[in-house]
C-alpha cells in the first residue's frame, strides 16, 4: 500500500515511518516540507506521492502554549485536518488521524473511563483545537479514522517521562513535585503506530479510543519509569492547584477503547507493560542522551 505519514518527525510519525515502511511502500513528509495548514501545500504533496492512505500525524502539540497561540495552534489542529480531508477525498485515500483525551472535561469520577459515546467538552485551548479538528475531518471525509489516544512518550522527541528523567538525573535528593489528582493512560506512541498498522485492513471508521490498559495519576507513571528505570529519585506528589499551569486539564482522561475491543482489534497491553518494554529496549539510550544534554546546560 502506498502510505503518505505526515509529521514524520514527531514521536508516532517517526515510530509510524518505522513500523509501516517494513511493509508498505511509505512516504515521509513533515513541516517545513509540508505545511498542513495550507491547502496548497497539502494538495502538492497528495500529487507528488499519490498515497493510497494518509496518516497524519502532524499537529500542535505544546498544550499550554495553544493558550497563548491560540491562532497558529488552531490553524494546524482544527483547520489543517480538514484540508488534508479535502485532499485525501479528491485523491480517494483514506485518512487516519489522531486526537486527544483532552476532548473530555474529565467530570467523570475516577476510574469510570470515557467512551467514544461520551459526549466532549474540552477545557483547554490544544482540547478545543483537536476536537474542531476531528469534526472538520469527518465533514471533508466522513470515512475517515480518527484515533483518540493519551499521554504519548516515545524514544523520539520531548515527552513527560524524558522531562522526568531529566529532572531526577539532575539531583536525584532534590525534591520535584509531580501532580497527582489528574488521571489517565500512558500510550507508546509505537504501540500506536502497530495499531494503526493492524487497522490498515479493517473498515472501520470514525471516532475509535485508542490508549494503553489501565490508567495512574503522572505522579505514579513518573515513579513507576524511574524505578524501572532504576534512577534514584525524590518526587513527591502535588495536586493540580499546586502546580497552576496556563492550560487546564481534566482530571479524569482514562479511555476505554471500546470499538477496538468490540471488534477485538485492539493490541494495546496495560501501560506497565509497555513502559517495562520501553524501558528494556531504550533505558541505556535514554541515560546516555539524557546526561548528555545535563552536562551541555
Ligand atoms: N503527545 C501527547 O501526549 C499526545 C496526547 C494525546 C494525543 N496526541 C496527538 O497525537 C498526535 C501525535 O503526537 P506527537 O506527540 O507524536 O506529536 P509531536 O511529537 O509534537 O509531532 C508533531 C509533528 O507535527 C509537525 N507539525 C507541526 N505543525 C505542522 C504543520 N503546520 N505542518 C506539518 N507538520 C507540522 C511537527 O513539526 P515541528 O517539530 O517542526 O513543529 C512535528 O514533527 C498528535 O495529533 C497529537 O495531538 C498527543
Amino acid at each position: 500500500m502506498k502510505i503518505l505519514i505526515i509529521g514524520s518527525g514527531g514521536q508516532l510519525g517517526a515510530d509510524c515511518v518505522e513500523i509501516l515502511g517494513q511493509s508498505h511502500r511509505t512516504a515521509a513528509v513533515d513541516y517545513p516540507e509540508i505545511d498542513i495548514t495550507d491547502a496548497r501545500s497539502v494538495a502538492a504533496a497528495c500529487s507528488l506521492h499519490q498515497p493510497e492512505t494518509i496518516i497524519n500525524c502532524a499537529a500542535y502539540t505544546a498544550v499550554d502554549r495553544c493558550e497563548t497561540d491560540a491562532a497558529a495552534a488552531w490553524a494546524v489542529n482544527a483547520d489543517g485536518p480538514g484540508l488534508i480531508g479535502k485532499a485525501a477525498t479528491d485523491l480517494g485515500a483514506r485518512v487516519f488521524h489522531i486526537s486527544t483525551d483532552y476532548v473530555f472535561d474529565g467530570n467523570k469520577p475516577v476510574p469510570e473511563p470515557y467512551t467514544e459515546d461520551d459526549p466532549v467538552n474540552p477545557l483547554s485551548g490544544y482540547g478545543r483545537s483537536k476536537l474542531a479538528g476531528e469534526r472538520n475531518l469527518l465533514a471533508a471525509c466522513p470515512d475517515a479514522v480518527i484515533l483518540r489516544t493519551a499521554w504519548l512518550y516515545s524514544a523520539h522527541g520531548p515527552n513527560f517521562l524524558k522531562t522526568m528523567l531529566r529532572m531526577a538525573l539532575s539531583d536525584p535528593r532534590r525534591t520535584f513535585t509531580i501532580v497527582d489528582d489528574q488521571f489517565g493512560s500512558l500510550t507508546w506512541s509505537y504501540t500506536l503506530a502497530r495499531q494503526i498498522e493492524k487497522l490498515l485492513d479493517s473498515s472501520l471508521h470514525g471516532v475509535l479510543h485508542a490508549t494503553s490498559d489501565g490508567y495512574s495519576s503522572w505522579f505514579e507513571a513518573a515513579c513507576y519509569f524511574l524505578r524501572q528505570m532504576e534512577v534514584e529519585h525524590s518526587f513527591v506528589a502535588c495536586t493540580t492547584e499546586d502546580y497552576p499551569t496556563p492550560a487546564k486539564r481534566p482530571a479524569n482522561s482514562i479511555l476505554r477503547n471500546k470499538v477496538l475491543d468490540d471488534n477485538g482489534l485492539s493490541i494495546f497491553p496495560t501501560w506497565q507493560n509497555d513502559l517495562d518494554a520501553f524501558v528494556a529496549q531504550f533505558r541505556d539510550q535514554l541515560i546516555a542522551e539524557t546526561k548528555k544534554l545535563l552536562d551541555k546546560a
